[in-house]
């Protein structure tokens, strides 16, 4: 059985520590490895992208294999062939996918009828390549993650659930501050609770903020949802990371952000170009967070 990435959760408690560690050590120049000699790794993107697609491609590249990427308008795919009849063929080809798409069902039929490893590359549940890159860019600040108190302000999206997950895998704190029917999937909180996680749900932004070190947020309106963006606005009124929210958190707080950023919805232009810093690293750990995702799944670490 060839290992998958659907979502942080995949990765035991041991091995998220391991990955982490092994992305901080390969982007410090520590280790080197051609562990993707003579592999394909296919890109099967639904959705649009820059980051994980390019940091994707070049952390492949690096590594020493090949990509070939795939959107719908140019392969079968938009013209409703079988997902299931897609996965034969391209394992056959290929020695991992990496996936953007809609729903989380699109890649478990993948890795149903797929014989290689499966990376998902943002769903509307997930994001985890994502978020674990953020945590790798805390981590690289404060590697005392069980100690962080961090803030989620905004939609309860995939972005969110991921860090739900990443609060249950690192242990540190996240209070999540989201307007009513914009909430986190219930489930996921639920059993990320159960789990022992520190998650809190709130409606107050306030609450989230209130001593942060780190405060987190994203669009209103993800992609897909564009038709919902005038609604979503409304709905997301005083939900803005702005100088007010700011001055509740910890002095030294540090601002995330997944990009792509709307300044003037979900952030100011102030909060962001401050928080700058730590929102390119973010981006830039994509990379180096996706090589040891890849020695993840091809069973290296
Ligand atoms: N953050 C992120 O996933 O960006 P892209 O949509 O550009 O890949
Ligand atoms: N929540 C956003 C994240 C983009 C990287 C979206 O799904 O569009």
């Amino acid at each position: 059985m060839p290992r998958h990435f659907l979502n942080i959760l995949d990765l035991s408690p041991l091995d998220a520590q391991t990955v982490l560690k092994r992305a901080k050590a390969l982007k410090e120049g520590k280790v080197r490895t051609k562990l993707l000699d003579g592999k394909t790794v296919i890109l099967i993107f639904e959705k649009a992208s820059t980051r994980t697609r390019v940091s994707f491609e070049v952390a492949v590249r690096q590594l020493g294999g090949q990509t070939v990427f795939l959107t719908p308008n140019e392969s079968q795919l938009g013209r409703n062939e079988p997902l299931k009849d897609t996965a034969r063929v391209l394992s056959r080809y290929a020695d991992a996918m990496v996936v953007r798409t809609f729903g989380q069902e699109k890649l478990e039929t993948l890795v149903e009828w797929g014989s290689i490893p499966v990376v998902n590359a943002l769903t509307d549940q997930h994001h985890p390549c994502q978020v674990m890159s953020d945590v790798l860019t805390m981590f690289e600040r404060t590697p005392g993650l069980p100690g962080l108190k961090v803030g989620w302000i905004g939609d309860g999206n995939n972005m969110a659930q991921s860090w739900i997950e990443a609060a249950q895998r690192f242990g540190f704190e996240l209070t999540l501050a989201c307007p009513a029917g914009y909430t986190p999937d219930a489930d996921i909180v639920a059993a990320a609770k159960a789990a022992g996680a520190r998650v809190t749900l709130t409606e107050d932004p306030a609450v989230a903020a209130k001593d942060a070190d780190y405060l987190n947020t994203d669009v209103w309106a993800s992609m897909g949802q564009e038709a919902e963006q005038l609604r979503r606005e409304a709905a997301f009124e005083g939900y803005q990371l702005d100088d007010r929210l700011m001055g509740l958190a910890k002095p030294g707080c540090k601002v995330m952000h997944c990009l792509p950023a709307h300044r003037g919805e979900e952030i100011t232009d102030e909060v962001f170009e401050h928080n700058a810093d730590m929102i390119f690293d973010e981006a830039e750990n994509r990379l180096h967070m996706q090589k040891a995702i890849l020695e993840w799944v091809f069973e290296a670490l």
